[in-house]
């Protein structure tokens, strides 16, 4: 099956969001220049009439290497987005499949969203000139079972990982004091918002690793070096910031927070950049509950910019990342915050 059938992808999903058998290009990593596509006509979505004219026919001259580099290049970049189906992550989903993306769109229970999500980008895709696969996967990131399936999920189903981008949370079911949170509220909270993250990333990093290797390997000694694999946390304001009435959710942002430094250092001498985005208040079902509190305290200053964010503001800022816009920069903090983070007088 071709690598690149743009909108036609999204109809072989079945009703849960799940892919059907067939692989969709787990021959990527092979490289074969057969199966690449310029991009001109990736954008159509349609193969060129006559395949003598096809410029990758040029290829066939060329050396081994050549040949790799080409369809290396050629290729998608690859995203795998952590609760990409609703709010954040939906954001981010639709940000990189504007700049041309294919995406692996992990969900927990909503496969509804999951699959309009995966649509969405791949309308969005077409209209900005770009081809891409978009792929709803279910899987609990605090379980590890589940991290694994979605680690082999994006393996078979797009053959590389790019980008990871460490999106899911939760805040805690029931607002309760600090002085009353019970260790049940905790260590759900914990186990999404840190220890999914953490290993996840342990399984991406690892795998990227090796990638970037056989990425160098494929391209010869001699080609400039394929954009480099990154990694993005998704943590939050309350990384620093005390809420009395949800200090487990408090607890895992300061934790989730660590872990950018921490595989930043790690992962440098390989090349791969981590990041860490600290959105403030964004309008998602998350804070729906909050709504009339917060338009309140946004009316009344709370941040320097008086809006609420979007989901759109954080999918900005990870498509600036995927784009390559801080190459010298790691363990690095966007805030996407309206200013929140500002200490005024
Ligand atoms: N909204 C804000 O103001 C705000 C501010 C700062 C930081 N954040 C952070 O941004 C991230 C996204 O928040 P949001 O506001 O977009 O939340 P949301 O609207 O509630 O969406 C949560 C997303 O995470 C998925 N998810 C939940 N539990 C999961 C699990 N165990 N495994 C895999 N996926 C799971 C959901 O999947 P289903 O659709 O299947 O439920 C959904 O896609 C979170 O880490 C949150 O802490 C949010």
């Amino acid at each position: 099956m071709d690598a690149f059938m743009g909108s036609v992808e999204i109809q072989r999903l079945n009703a849960h969001g799940d892919q059907e058998p067939e692989t969709f290009n787990a021959q990527r990593s092979t490289f074969n220049a057969q199966r690449s596509t310029p991009n001109a006509q990736r954008s159509t979505g349609r193969l060129m009439e006559d395949e003598s004219a096809h410029p990758v026919a040029a290829l066939f001259s060329a050396s081994p290497g050549a040949r790799a580099r080409t369809s290396l290049d050629a290729m998608n970049r690859v995203a795998l987005i952590t609760g990409g189906s609703r709010g954040i992550g939906r954001g981010i989903a639709l940000a990189l499949a504007r700049v041309g993306h294919d995406l692996v769109i992990n969900y927990a229970r909503n496969a509804e969203a999951a699959q309009k999500t995966a649509a969405d980008c791949v309308a969005l895709a077409g209209a900005s000139g770009h081809s891409i696969r978009a792929r709803p996967c279910p899987g609990d990131i605090a379980d590890s079972a589940a991290r694994q399936s979605l680690i082999d999920f994006t393996r078979t189903q797009c053959g590389r990982l790019d980008l990871l981008v460490n999106n899911a949370g939760v805040a805690p079911e029931v607002r309760a004091d600090l002085l009353e949170s019970g260790e049940a509220s905790f260590d759900r909270v914990l186990g999404i918002n840190v220890k999914g993250p953490l290993f996840l990333t342990q399984l991406a990093a690892r795998w990227m690793i090796e990638q970037a290797r056989s990425d160098a390997e494929a391209r010869g000694p001699d080609a400039p070096a394929s954009a480099p694999p990154r990694i993005v946390f998704i943590s939050s304001i309350s990384a620093y910031t005390a809420s009395v009435n949800r200090g487990e959710y408090c607890v895992a942002k300061a934790a989730l927070s660590m872990l950018t430094p921490l595989f930043a250092a790690r992962l440098a001498e390989h090349g791969i950049n981590v990041y860490e985005i600290r959105p403030g208040i964004i309008a998602t079902d998350m804070t729906a509950p909050v709504r009339a509190k917060y338009d309140a305290l946004i009316a009344d200053g709370l941040t320097p910019i008086r809006r609420w964010g979007s989901p759109e503001d954080v999918g900005r800022a990870v498509a600036a990342i995927a784009e390559g816009a801080f190459p010298f920069s790691t363990g690095e903090v966007l805030n996407v915050d309206g200013g929140f983070h500002l200490r005024r007088l």
